[in-house]
């Protein structure tokens, strides 16, 4: 027993590095595992903050620094970055979240580009160049880190200028355009090819640099080639693709530079980033074939509006919800601009005690800009999470429920997607129109993020209370009181 305890203090330095590598890989997927639920999901956010602190503090004492200079760089690293991060996270709107995240994926996707490449690097300069099976493994594994990094951070970049609408140069507003003519697919599988044959010729003659400069530049172009033509609905698809190929990038980065932690967490990335992007592909009835190589989920121009409707007020709506038995309230990304979250808990509380309602949420994966956009409003509100129903759910409810109230919801709400043409064609909608009665709140009768007119909007079941939804929800709140 004694021997034992001996045995486990006299470990060498290497084991505590797995040991610290082993822990914060548990602390990644524990906290992945926790991320699936609302009520668990801020403590899985702080147990992978964790598992990325201690993977970090391995790291650094494992590659045992000498002298104050390495020190100071580091420190100067960790602070600086951590400064950067805290102030973007902090600074940025609720609504803005996914352009950060976009951003983010960029960020990642190159850092991982770039250790490959000094990696790299270190061999060309020192001349102490590997041979054999060893140059082989890490001129492909440098390749494909390159390939994948710097595709992400082109692709990543456009992405969230697309999800911006348009970038401001010198005070004048350009529109991020959306192009794809089919004969782009011929050139995305055309500069592929290349990048193979490049990493190819690399092993062959590691030490031409101009390999390295070509294969830099086909990826960069390659990322804007790939997100260019997907436009509209299909953009968080994209959004969620290219967090899968930051991770694998960072993981291609680990074989290479021996790091078990980075291959763990980058696969952890990259395996979560891939089923997001296909539960959405799911959502929106899309192949991600279809995503990447037909240019269509809206990109196209708005549809203009030829019809008019004329808006109710909210003591008519007051009026009308008195007696209701059951109502689904459908959020939408206005309820997210305008920040009206705390107000619909309001009226569904006041909809129970007035009126004895049944209240629940229908919520659409796709509503919002990012995936749970509106499970996070709604619970920080407080609303149940039993009250959170899923499309597919609570779809066959509607026709038993006396109003549907749509708060800034559109697209997933849009009938033409039942159609099968244009930009929504197949992806599934919350059947608000199967309610008998209809509400809803927006500014106007503008059309969503896909540009296509709305006939729910025209129905005479449907009754608009045009104007901004904190506004609007306040009001029909006052009305409700007052019955
Ligand atoms: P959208 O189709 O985007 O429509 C939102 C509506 O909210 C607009 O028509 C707008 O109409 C209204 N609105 C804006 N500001 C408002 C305010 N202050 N008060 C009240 N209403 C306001 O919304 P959706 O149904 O949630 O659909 C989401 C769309 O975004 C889908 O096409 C989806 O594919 C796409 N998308 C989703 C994600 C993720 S992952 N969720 C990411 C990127 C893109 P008015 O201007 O008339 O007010």
């Amino acid at each position: 027993m004694l021997e034992r305890r001996e045995e486990v203090l006299e470990m060498e330095f290497g084991d505590w590095t797995s040991m610290g590598y082993l822990l914060s890989a548990a602390l990644f997927i524990f906290g992945l595992k926790q991320l699936g639920h609302p009520r668990t999901a801020p403590r899985g956010n702080q147990l992978g903050a964790l598992g990325m602190l201690v993977a970090v503090l391995t790291t650094v004492l494992d590659m045992q620094l000498e002298g104050g200079a390495q020190w100071t760089l580091i420190i100067a690293g960790l602070v600086i970055g951590s400064l950067i991060g805290y102030w973007m996270a902090a600074k940025v709107q609720m609504t803005g979240m996914p352009e950060l995240v976009a951003l983010f994926n960029g960020f990642g996707g190159a850092a991982s580009a770039l250790v490959a490449l000094s990696e790299v690097w270190k061999y060309l300069e020192g001349g102490d160049i590997p041979t054999g099976l060893q140059l082989t493994v890490t001129m492909v594994a440098a390749g494909l880190s390159a390939v994948v990094g710097w595709m992400t951070l082109t692709g990543s970049l456009l992405a969230m200028y697309k999800l911006k609408g348009g970038i401001s140069v010198f005070g004048k507003w350009i529109k991020t355009p959306t192009w794809g003519p089919s004969w782009l697919n011929g050139v995305k599988i055309l500069l592929l090819i290349s990048a193979a044959v490049l990493i190819y010729l690399s092993i062959d003659d590691p030490t031409n640099k101009q390999y390295i400069y070509s294969l830099i530049a086909i990826s960069g172009l390659l990322g804007i080639i790939l997100v260019l033509p997907i436009g509209g609905a299909d953009m968080p698809v994209v959004v969620s693709l290219l967090n899968s190929l930051s991770g694998i990038a960072a993981a291609f980065t680990g074989f290479i530079i021996n790091n078990s932690v980075l291959i763990v967490a980058g696969s952890l990335v990259g395996a979560s980033g891939l089923i997001l992007t296909f539960i959405m592909c799911k959502a929106m009835n899309r192949t991600l074939l279809d995503v990447l190589f037909k240019s269509f989920g809206g990109g196209g121009e708005k549809q203009s509006l030829t019809r008019t409707k004329v808006g109710s007020d909210s003591d008519e709506v007051a009026m009308m919800l008195d007696g209701a038995q059951k109502v689904i309230i459908v959020p939408g990304y206005g309820m997210a601009v305008s920040q009206c979250q705390h107000q619909v808990k309001e009226f569904a509380d006041l909809m129970k005690e007035k009126f004895d309602t049944e209240v629940s949420y229908a919520i659409h994966p796709v509503a919002g800009r990012m995936p749970g956009h509106m499970n996070v409003l709604l619970a920080e509100a407080n609303v149940p999470y039993e009250q959170l129903i899923e499309m597919d759910e609570i779809n066959s409810e509607f026709p038993d429920c006396d109003v549907a109230l749509v708060i800034g919801a559109n697209d997933t709400t849009n009938p033409a997607a039942r159609s099968g043409e244009g930009p929504l064609a197949g992806m599934p909608i919350i059947d608000a129109d199967m309610a008998r009665t209809v509400v809803i709140v927006k500014r106007s009768l503008s059309v969503g993020y896909a540009g296509v007119d709305n006939d729910l909007f025209y129905m005479d079941k449907t009754m608009m209370l045009f104007g901004d939804g904190k506004k609007m929800i306040t009001q029909l709140n006052n009305s409700i009181k007052e019955i």
